[in-house]
């Protein structure tokens, strides 16, 4: 007799990017964090709540996010009802496939993009349905009508970087019948937001993280914003104290300052700017990126020569050895100094 599930039993788990336990060490561009500390508000939201004696940190959390939400919702320009909060956008994206996929029931999505999809659709035992991209960067094959329970879409896709136009993925929505996830981890990089197609389709979910833009890895930070009838039942699902008290405060405070927000990003994309012109000068292709990341393929394509010949100068890049993607690296943009540094190793390494 086995005490597992067949399907748990089997799985392989999902393996994150590797974080280093002498991250002060290495140049760190594998996970997609910000170089830039969070917003000043932040820190000094959490040392209120933590007080001089630790006092509050006796209280369960709020277990209703309403700072979060009523911050949220005035942002977003939706009633409070249409948000919900979350301990990292994978919660999100966990708690969606949990409320809307059936065993053996199809969750869609496109192949390059986040392989946590796979891993979320293996434990629910749904059945995964990969779809590709054209060399136009469109979806290939997408039917008129379809039909799976669930498609995550990327955009700004994640490892690739580049953004599904809107007028395209307002269109993916109407051909949906079952939920269309628009997964924008990346979108404050990007010059639009898929946000508005929350309110012509009863479909869409925007999923937000707080771990790129607002420098918030650390503190397991996500949103998602949707109809209420949506909202609701992720709401059911959800742990009830799935924020602590100074994510909360966090995520209230880091959705205040919007100036802050603004500057950190834009000094992110002019440091991608300059980054990529210094990759096409040593001969990369490079995806244009409307993400805090580039995807980059050697003169060679050999991806893995120039991930092994970085690691070895204490530089961390992504390598994925899946062979639509072994040609090239995901580089998260660090700061202006780390990407020099970065561009004088790759010229040496050639
Ligand atoms: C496309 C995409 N979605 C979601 C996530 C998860 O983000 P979070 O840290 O909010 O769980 C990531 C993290 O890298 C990501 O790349």
């Amino acid at each position: 007799m086995t005490l597992l599930r067949p399907n748990i039993a089997a799985m392989a788990g999902y393996v994150p990017g590797f974080q280093p336990p002498d991250a002060e060490r290495w140049i760190k561009l594998n996970t997609n964090e910000n170089p830039y500390p969070p917003s000043p508000m932040v820190r000094a939201a959490i040392l209120a709540e933590v007080g001089v004696a630790g006092e509050n940190l006796r209280k369960y959390p709020d277990p209703g996010s309403r700072a979060m939400r009523e911050a949220a919702a005035q942002l977003y320009d939706v009633p409070v009802e249409w948000v919900i909060t979350a301990n990292g956008s994978d919660e999100l994206l966990n708690n969606l496939i949990r409320a809307c996929v059936g065993e053996g029931e199809e969750v869609g999505y496109v192949h390059p993009s986040y392989s946590y999809y796979a891993t979320l659709a293996e434990i629910q035992g749904g059945r995964v349905k990969t779809f590709g991209l054209t060399e136009d960067l469109r979806i290939r094959d997408f039917p008129e009508r379809y039909e799976g329970r669930l498609f995550f879409l990327t955009t700004p896709n994640a490892p690739l970087g580049f953004a599904f136009p809107l007028a395209y993925i307002d269109e993916l929505a109407g051909c949906c019948t079952g939920v269309l996830v628009i997964d924008e981890a990346y979108v404050d990089f990007a010059e639009f937001s898929a946000m508005e197609l929350v309110k012509r389709h009863p479909n869409v979910v925007v999923t937000r993280t707080f771990s790129k833009s607002y420098s918030l890895a650390g503190m397991r930070l996500g949103l998602a914003v949707a109809r209420p009838e949506i909202v609701a039942a992720l709401d059911k699902i959800r742990d009830h104290y799935h924020l602590d008290r100074l994510a909360l405060v966090a995520a209230t405070a880091a959705l205040g300052d919007q100036v802050y927000l603004r500057e950190t990003v834009a000094r992110i994309r002019a440091t991608r700017v300059r980054f990529v012109a210094g990759l096409q000068a040593l001969g990369y292709s490079v995806i244009p990126s409307q993400a805090n990341f580039v995807f980059a393929s050697p003169p060679d394509r050999g991806g893995k020569r120039i991930y092994e010949a970085l690691h070895a100068r204490k530089i961390l890049v992504r390598y994925f050895a899946d062979p639509v993607l072994a040609h090239g690296m995901r580089i998260t943009i660090g700061t202006d100094e780390e990407m020099s540094t970065t561009l004088a190793a790759l010229q040496e390494i050639g």
